[in-house]
């Protein structure tokens, strides 16, 4: 087998911490594309570099160039801008909507088998933009934010318990929002279901601190949002797929009728494997979970409505 190529439009905070996860999991290749060319040929080079002491056998490539994409496996978007004092949610909506119709434009040109993952906010409004422009199957558009959600939620966990966080297992749906979906009766502690190990009022404080988790970041970062677990995040999920491991990961897939929803991009249990999304994981809800569910997909159409217009 060949070497993977991943490639990242975007070489930003997240863009190159994420190509430091692949190329420190020697995971194939990798190009970080960016409009500001000498900021990512020089943070590129750099990381080459640092390949030197890590004994990975990696390339990397900063260019602003398109044609340096051709056949990528996987590209991840990250491109992008970040709200900015006085900028309506609206507003960034349209600006990073039309950055990634552009990027996309090309991707579908340069690398057209490529399995693409979204990071761009608003997530899951973006993920559907992609898959428009795209137009790839949807089981190679994919949207990041359940992985990076549900990894804010165990941490707080493992700290409350006092355990180590990887025997701890939960996994968060819905929207990349507010209205995000935790199950804490779906988390498990070395198997032990979480509501056995914590109070309610004590699980619901830690539900509402992962779910506020990127504005806790922004507000201690000030000036970017967080940037280490949302790029390790998307090296979960390329891992999974590069290596066909069948992961089951929330991502933000399409959904065609699973949850009575249909047409929406949405964070749910995905099969993860070199296909792609190869099969949403569904399961039974109770009444208080299927309305939680409800209300994140009303948020994510209302705002998917706005940006519907430019495809009409
Ligand atoms: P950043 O500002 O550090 O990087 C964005 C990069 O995109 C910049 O280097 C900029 O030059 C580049 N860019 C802008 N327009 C471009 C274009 N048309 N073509 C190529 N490059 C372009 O921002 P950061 O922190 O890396 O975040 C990137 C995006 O990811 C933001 O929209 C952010 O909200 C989102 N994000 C999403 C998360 C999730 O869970 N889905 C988690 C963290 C960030
Ligand atoms: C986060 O959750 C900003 O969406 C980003 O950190």
């Amino acid at each position: 087998m060949g070497r993977s190529k991943i490639s990242i439009i975007g070489g930003g905070f997240v863009g190159s911490t994420c190509a430091q996860g692949l190329l420190n999991k020697d995971l194939g290749d990798i190009v970080l594309l960016d409009l500001e060319e000498d900021m990512v040929q020089g943070r590129a080079l750099d990381l080459l570099q640092s390949c030197a002491l890590t004994a990975s056998n990696i390339q990397v490539n900063g260019t602003g160039n398109y044609k340096n994409i051709q056949d990528s496996d996987i590209v991840v978007i990250t491109a992008g801008q970040a709200r900015r004092p006085g900028m309506s949610r609206d507003e960034l909506q349209n600006i990073n909507a039309k950055i990634v119709i552009q990027v996309c434009e090309q991707i579908k040109k340069q690398a057209p088998k490529s399995c693409v993952i979204v990071v761009t906010n608003p997530l899951d409004v973006m993920t559907y933009v992609a898959w428009k422009t795209l137009a790839f199957p949807s089981d190679r558009v994919i949207g990041m934010a359940g992985v990076l959600d549900s990894a804010r939620f165990k941490t707080f966990v493992a700290q409350e318990l006092n355990v180590s966080v990887q025997d701890v297992q939960a996994f968060v749906l819905g929207g990349h929002g507010d209205t995000m979906v935790l199950l804490p009766r779906l988390c498990h502690v070395g198997g032990i279901p979480l509501p056995e190990l914590l109070s309610e009022e004590n699980i619901d404080s830690l539900v509402e601190r992962a779910k506020k988790g990127g504005a806790e970041i922004v507000s201690l970062l000030k000036t970017s949002s967080a940037y280490y677990a949302p790029a390790w995040s998307v090296v979960e999920m390329a891992e999974a797929i590069l290596k066909d491991q069948k992961r089951v990961l929330p991502c933000s897939t399409l959904l065609k009728g699973e949850y009575g929803v249909k047409d929406l991009f949405m964070g749910v249990l995905c099969l993860l494997g070199a296909k792609g999304v190869e099969k949403i994981m569904e399961f039974s809800m109770s009444a208080e979970e299927k309305n939680q569910f409800q209300n994140s997909v009303l948020a994510v159409e209302k705002q998917v409505r706005q940006i519907k217009t430019l495809f009409d």
